[in-house]
């Protein structure tokens, strides 16, 4: 184990540039992405503090002035991906793409805190991102739920950060796309395409992205005239779990959190108001076609990390999801395997991924912790097993995608030292 743990430290190590890390050493992401830096600077606090925080503040350096962080944050301009700063042609310090990502930054604060003891110059800087994060959340209940629902938007699957999981087959379908649409992926020079997302997938996203450059990512117009506005569960969930932590951490700080506050309640009673008896399951809400999205993604389950107060609904949860992979060796493919919208390799159609697992681990470490520590051993053996890589057959273990993966390295210094 202590190999690995080793191992795990110096993919990060290897994949950091400036200030931050790439989400692994091949060309396919050759930048600063959201969700991954937070996972990354949970792995980093456990053998450099230092870097935990730069992480987080290179994230944050490329805040947008109205509170947003984006997806992306394209230190240097690297003219090999693609969509790369020339396509978005946005960013406030940083060139960036326009849209977000779930944000989980919160969370890892307090992870951090909880664990770690910091200096009081280390705090400062910490309290500064505090703010930053209560500013990124505001941002959500501004624009992405500008009539107070409780429930925020995402606008572009890539927000999801499951870019192609058939949960968005149907609202994409809606999608008209752009007449002489000319692009050239980048993705499939360094994967194979059985491995990703299909050229209708790509053509919906680039469509949306042009959509929104044209309105110059205006986030008062682009709720409104989007092509995809879709309630997604599992970005809920995280968005209500990051509103709880960023609570908890900045009132210890004397910090005030009103709104973001009463934005829980609401929130967590409109979620649970999406619970379906009948199959005891959460499923998206496709806002702008008026459409319940039946897809049974692991992302669903995402709302037992969100700590929703209803021991009832938790418990029939947790009884789904421990028969969600009954059948398969390796869990939680992203996808159910037994569902039609399963594929075995394809990205987020079927592959195990980690920060999934991770997710649920951490959902379930207070609600069932034998079930948490199963998920936890099972996912240590994978790693152990196949290695640190981006995802994973749930039928072989076979894995796929990026080898090298720095949230997968993170994560799995998190998983062993809890
Ligand atoms: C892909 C994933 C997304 C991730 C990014 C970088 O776009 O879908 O979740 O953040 O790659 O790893």
């Amino acid at each position: 184990m202590s190999l690995l743990k080793r191992e795990a430290e110096n993919i990060l190590l290897n994949n950091r540039r400036e200030g931050y890390t790439l989400p692994t050493n091949n060309k396919l992401y050759p930048a600063q992405w959201n969700w991954d830096s937070a996972y990354i600077a949970l792995g980093y606090s456990y053998f450099n503090k230092e870097f935990a925080i730069v992480e987080l503040e290179k994230l944050f350096e490329g805040q947008w002035s109205d509170g947003m962080v984006p997806h992306i944050l394209f230190h240097q301009k690297d003219e090999n991906y693609f969509p790369n700063h020339n396509t978005w042609q946005c960013g406030d310090k940083i060139p960036s793409s326009g849209i977000t990502q779930p944000p989980i930054a919160a969370s890892i604060l307090k992870l951090m805190l909880d664990k770690t003891e910091f200096s009081s110059s280390e705090m400062e800087r910490i309290l500064n991102l505090i703010k930053k994060t209560k500013k990124y959340l505001e941002w959500f209940c501004k624009y992405r739920d500008p009539n107070d629902t409780g429930l925020v938007s995402i606008l572009h699957p890539w927000e999801s950060g499951t870019d192609n999981s058939p949960l968005w087959d149907f609202p994409l379908s809606k999608i008209l796309i752009e007449e002489n649409l000319a692009y050239k992926r980048r993705d499939l020079d360094v994967s194979s395409s059985d491995v990703r997302p299909l050229k209708r997938d790509y053509d919906c996203y680039i469509t949306l992205l042009n959509q929104f450059r044209n309105q110059k990512y205006n986030p008062e117009q682009l709720y409104d005239i989007s092509m995809f506005n879709v309630v997604d569960i599992g970005f809920n969930s995280l968005f209500l779990k990051a509103c709880k932590d960023l609570v908890y951490i900045a009132t210890k700080n004397n910090i005030d959190c009103t709104s973001i506050q009463k934005k829980i309640t609401r929130t967590e009673n409109k979620l649970i108001s999406l619970y379906n008896q009948n199959d005891n399951s959460f499923y998206s809400y496709d806002v702008l076609n008026k459409q319940t999205l039946e897809i049974p993604s692991i992302t669903n389950y995402f709302i037992l990390f969100a700590d929703i107060q209803n021991k009832e609904i938790n418990n029939s949860i947790i009884q789904s999801l421990k028969k969600y992979n009954s059948n398969e060796k390796y869990f939680f493919s992203s996808i159910k395997p037994d569902s039609k919208y399963f594929e075995e390799i394809r990205y987020w159609r079927g592959p195990v991924w980690i920060n999934c697992n991770w997710i649920l681990y951490k959902g379930l470490l207070e609600k069932d912790p034998d079930f948490a520590n199963k998920i936890k051993s099972h996912t240590l053996d994978l790693i152990h097993e196949k290695d640190f890589h981006e995802y994973y057959s749930c039928k072989s273990g076979t894995p796929y995608g990026a080898n090298n993966f720095s949230w997968s390295a993170a994560l799995y210094l998190d998983l062993i030292n809890n």
